[in-house]
């Protein structure tokens, strides 16, 4: 693997396809111990998590849902601000179980947001599952309950991942060189 250039900047490898799946069966296990028995929603949130969601649900053994969301934020009046809004959710997820499948989970800002947004639906349950976490950028309380990759404040791109939209399409995790 080589130094790669997306747009004006230089990534380099970080983490390899094989490095991935092994972090991927983790959680897969960890997910089929610990819904046995359930029938959870996966809730997959696009665009970063659709490689993700992909490879985990290849090894989840659960009777399950498999469903995306999105969130799409523009700009509201002067007195709301910012509006954030969760488009894409067909299911009725009242009294469900629902686990979010996210790429990587920064400030935990997005997260958070679409906790709230969940919340008021009446899930049973729900939890967080991410390929990428970056303990030293995180500044919620909320618990993150399963991790693919604790990862160090850096930018990184492919398997999902994108800068300026590019480089999604990459099979392994590339970050930003300095
Ligand atoms: P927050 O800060 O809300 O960020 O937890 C979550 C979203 O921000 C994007 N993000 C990244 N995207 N490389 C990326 O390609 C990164 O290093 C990175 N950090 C955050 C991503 O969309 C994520 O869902
Ligand atoms: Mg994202």
């Amino acid at each position: 693997m080589e130094t790669i250039t997306v747009k004006d900047l230089s990534f380099k490898p970080f983490i390899s396809e094989e490095e991935l799946d092994v972090a991927i069966k983790k959680v897969a296990q960890k997910i089929n111990e610990d819904y046995k028995g359930k029938t959870p929603i996966f809730l997959g949130v696009l665009n970063g998590s659709f490689m993700f969601m992909g490879d985990l649900m290849k090894s989840i053994n659960l009777d399950c849902y498999t469903s995306f969301v999105k969130m799409a934020s523009y700009e509201g009046t002067e007195s709301t601000g910012k509006i954030n809004e969760l488009i894409g959710l067909n299911e009725d997820i009242e009294g469900k179980d629902i686990i979010l499948v996210e790429d990587i989970v920064d400030t935990g800002n997005t997260l958070v947001k679409l906790f709230d947004i969940l919340k008021e639906k009446n899930p049973k349950s729900i939890k967080i599952a991410t390929l990428l976490y970056k303990p030293e950028a995180y500044n919620k309380d909320h618990k993150i309950d399963y991790v693919g990759k604790e990862i160090p404040n850096a930018f990184v791109l492919g398997y999902g991942l994108d800068y300026d939209g590019l480089g999604r399409n990459l099979s392994s995790i590339y970050v930003l060189k300095d």
